[in-house]
């Protein structure tokens, strides 16, 4: 039995912002954000595209992947931290644009570890609960809606965009791979690193939050990324090992695409050569829950996989959250 990827799909907003626009906004420099970022452009979204119409966008096109009508699905988990609204979840908002209405529904909420968190977990469901047979995973974010666009050590980094898988439990004796093993971590001692002060029930909105800027995204940049680094580098050890795979066995790392040199550092740490480290950050910057499996999207459509290959998933994130999932394709 196996619980296979069998569809995946991708959206980016139209509308490209460049460092060049950045540079008009704030006190920075296409130089400085290319070097310490890597980033040279991101995407972001019409007023009229809340997550759930990116997260339709890359669902409609996994499930055409797939072969699959949205009466299929038994599951939808929405990974995000930007939600449609407060209550309900994205995830019903989605149901409904799709006709899904087979389907149970949630949002999770781990951050630039969404997708990862929500891979374990449907993998989970479907191994245990027969009547799951069709799941619909999606990562999405619209970052532009709490990004402060006046803060330069922020508003550089991030950009909007939604990915979409669809996993199909397998029962012939052919069926090898799937998700074969996932670490899942947290360390909420650090969960004033990256966070929206405002707008939930610890510090709800008032007119002195908003002249405050307190719905807006704040983060501890350096303290992040040495973290980041060193806890994806061990999730990866910890899964490569726990499946009794090589690192030289991997055909891709998929880590977060937050910024080059991080990507860059973890593939250092663990020995994998540059060309097998997938990297679109130039492209979108940080999506957070969006990006591994925006990426995991372009390597499929662009044919740079084959049945059997390992793809080895990592990602950090608020929380803190992190973690890594070792797939069989
Ligand atoms: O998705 C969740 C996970 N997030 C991450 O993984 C992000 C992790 N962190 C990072 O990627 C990096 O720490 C940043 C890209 C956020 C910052 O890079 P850095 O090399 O750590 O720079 P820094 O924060 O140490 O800032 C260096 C200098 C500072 O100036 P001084 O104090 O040295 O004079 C900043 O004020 O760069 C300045 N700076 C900027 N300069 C031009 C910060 N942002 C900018 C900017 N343009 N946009």
């Amino acid at each position: 039995m196996g619980i296979k990827i069998i569809g995946t799909g991708s959206y980016l907003p139209e509308r490209i912002l460049t460092n060049r626009d950045l540079e008009k906004m704030v006190d920075t420099s296409d130089e400085w954000i290319r070097t310490r970022t890597g980033i040279s452009e991101r995407r972001i979204s019409a007023d009229n595209e809340p997550s759930s119409e990116l997260a339709l966008k890359a669902s409609l096109k996994a499930i055409e992947m797939a072969k699959l009508k949205p009466e299929d699905l038994d599951l939808i988990v929405v990974a995000t931290i930007t939600q449609d609204r407060i209550t309900p979840s994205t995830a019903c908002i989605l149901q409904n644009k799709l006709g899904a209405f087979n389907a149970a529904c949630f949002d999770l909420q781990a951050a630039c570890t969404g997708f990862l968190y929500s891979l374990e977990i449907v993998n989970a469901l479907m191994s245990t609960n027969p009547k799951y047979k069709h799941a619909l995973i999606i990562g999405v974010e619209k970052l532009s809606m709490i990004t402060d666009w006046k803060d330069r050590n922020t508003c550089v980094l991030f950009g909007d965009g939604a990915g979409a898988v669809i996993l199909e439990k397998r029962t012939g004796k052919h069926d090898i791979g799937g998700i074969l093993a996932s670490r899942l971590a947290s360390n909420g001692s650090f969960n004033e690193l990256i966070k929206v002060p405002a707008g939930g029930s610890e510090i709800p909105t008032s007119a002195e939050t908003i002249k405050k800027r307190m719905h807006f995204l704040s983060m501890e940049g350096q303290e992040v990324f040495k973290l980041a680094v060193n806890e994806m580098a061990k999730a990866c050890q910890d899964v490569l090992a726990t499946a009794k795979v090589d690192i030289s066995e991997v055909r891709w790392l998929i880590p977060h695409q937050a910024n080059l040199r991080i990507i860059k550092a973890v593939g250092n740490k663990l020995e994998i050569p540059e060309e097998k480290v997938y990297i679109n950050v130039h492209k979108y910057g940080n999506t957070s829950a969006a990006s591994v499996v925006i990426a995991l999207d372009e390597i499929v459509r662009s044919g740079k996989l084959d049945r059997g290959d390992y793809v080895l998933l990592t990602a950090f994130g608020a929380g803190i959250t992190w973690g890594a999932n070792l797939l069989r394709w």
